[in-house]
C-alpha cells in the first residue's frame, strides 16, 4: 500500500453482501481501503473493481475472524502498511436460524466467535491506535435483532444485543479521545445472509427487506456524521420507538411474526 495523504479505512466482512457496498460508498469520497474476510478471491474481485472505477488504493488481507489470533494478526498486518487508520467498519458477521435445541455447538462457537470477540478485541486494538493519532471512527454492524429479537435467532440476536450495548457504553468512554462509535441496527436487507441463515423468507419478511445499497449508503452518512445509533428507513425508526413502549415478551412476538415462515418449517 502506498504511503498517500488519503483517509484509510479497514471493513471487515467485505468480500460479499452489504461489506462491498460500505466499501463502495468509502472509495466514492477517496478513501483508501483495506478489506478482509475469508475468501481471497472475491477480496480480490472487489479490489479490483474499486480501484478501476474510484481511483483509490485497495489492499486485500485474509483473515478468518473465527480464529483466536486473526485479529492480533488482522491488526499487525494493518499496522505493517504503516499508515494512521481513520475508520474501521466492523461488519463481518454471521447467523444460523433454528431452534436453540436444534442449533449445534459449533455454529453457537461461530456467530459469538465472529460477531463478538472478534469485533470487540478489533474495537479495543483500533481505538487504542486511533485515539494515539488524534482520533478515528468506528461502525459496528448490529443489527434490528438487538432490538426485536426473534426466538429462533436467539443467538445471534443476542450477539447483537451486546454489539448494541457494547458500542453505545465505549462511545462515552472514549469521547474525550475524539475517537466516535457508531451503531448501525437494520432492518432485514437483501444480502445472502438470510439464506445462509435458514430459509427463504415468507411474504411478511419480503414486505420489510430494505436495499443493501440504501442500508449501506445510510450507515456510511451516520459513521461520518459520527451518529450514536443508525436505524435505517422510516418503518424501523417507528418499530423502534414502539417497541419502547411494549414489554420484552411482546417484541420477541413481533420478530417472531415478521420471520412467521421461517418458524413453521421447523
Ligand atoms: N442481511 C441482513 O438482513 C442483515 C440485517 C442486519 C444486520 N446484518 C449484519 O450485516 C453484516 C454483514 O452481513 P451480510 O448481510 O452482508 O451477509 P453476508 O453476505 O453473509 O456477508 C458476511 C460477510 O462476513 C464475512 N465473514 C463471515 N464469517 C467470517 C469469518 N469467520 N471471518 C471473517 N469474515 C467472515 C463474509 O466473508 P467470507 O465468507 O469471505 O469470510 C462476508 O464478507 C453482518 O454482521 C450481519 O449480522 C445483516
Amino acid at each position: 500500500m502506498s504511503q498517500s495523504n488519503q483517509k484509510l479505512a479497514v471493513v471487515t466482512g467485505a468480500s460479499g453482501g452489504i461489506g462491498v457496498d460500505f466499501a463502495t460508498e468509502l472509495a466514492r469520497r477517496k478513501y483508501d481501503l483495506i478489506l478482509t474476510a475469508r475468501n481471497t478471491e472475491k477480496l480480490n474481485l472487489v479490489r479490483q473493481r474499486l480501484i478501476q472505477e474510484f481511483q483509490v488504493d485497495v489492499d486485500t488481507i485474509s483473515s478468518d475472524l473465527q480464529q483466536s489470533n486473526a485479529t492480533f494478526d488482522l491488526f499487525e498486518a494493518v499496522q505493517s502498511t504503516g499508515r494512521k487508520i481513520d475508520v474501521l467498519i466492523n461488519n463481518a458477521g454471521l447467523g444460523h436460524f433454528s431452534k436453540f435445541l436444534k442449533q449445534s455447538p459449533d455454529e453457537i462457537n461461530q456467530a459469538i466467535d465472529v460477531n463478538v470477540r472478534a469485533l470487540t478485541i478489533l474495537c479495543r486494538l483500533f481505538a487504542e491506535q486511533m485515539a494515539q493519532n488524534g482520533g478515528g471512527a468506528i461502525l459496528n454492524h448490529a443489527s434490528f435483532s438487538a432490538i426485536q429479537p426473534p426466538s429462533d435467532f436467539a443467538v445471534y440476536a443476542a450477539t447483537k444485543a451486546y454489539v448494541l450495548n457494547f458500542s453505545l457504553a465505549i462511545r462515552e468512554n472514549m469521547k474525550y479521545q475524539n475517537v466516535s462509535v457508531s451503531t448501525l441496527c437494520p432492518g432485514y436487507f437483501d444480502s445472502d445472509f438470510i439464506t445462509k441463515a435458514g430459509q427463504p423468507p415468507g411474504f411478511f419478511l419480503r414486505w420489510l427487506i430494505l436495499k443493501q445499497s440504501k442500508v449501506a449508503a445510510a450507515g456510511i452518512r451516520g459513521l461520518l456524521k459520527r451518529k450514536p445509533l443508525i436505524i435505517p428507513s422510516l418503518r424501523y425508526k417507528l418499530f423502534n420507538l414502539v417497541s419502547k413502549f411494549l414489554p420484552r415478551t411482546v417484541n420477541i412476538g413481533i420478530a417472531d411474526i415478521a420471520v412467521s415462515r421461517w418458524n413453521k418449517k421447523d
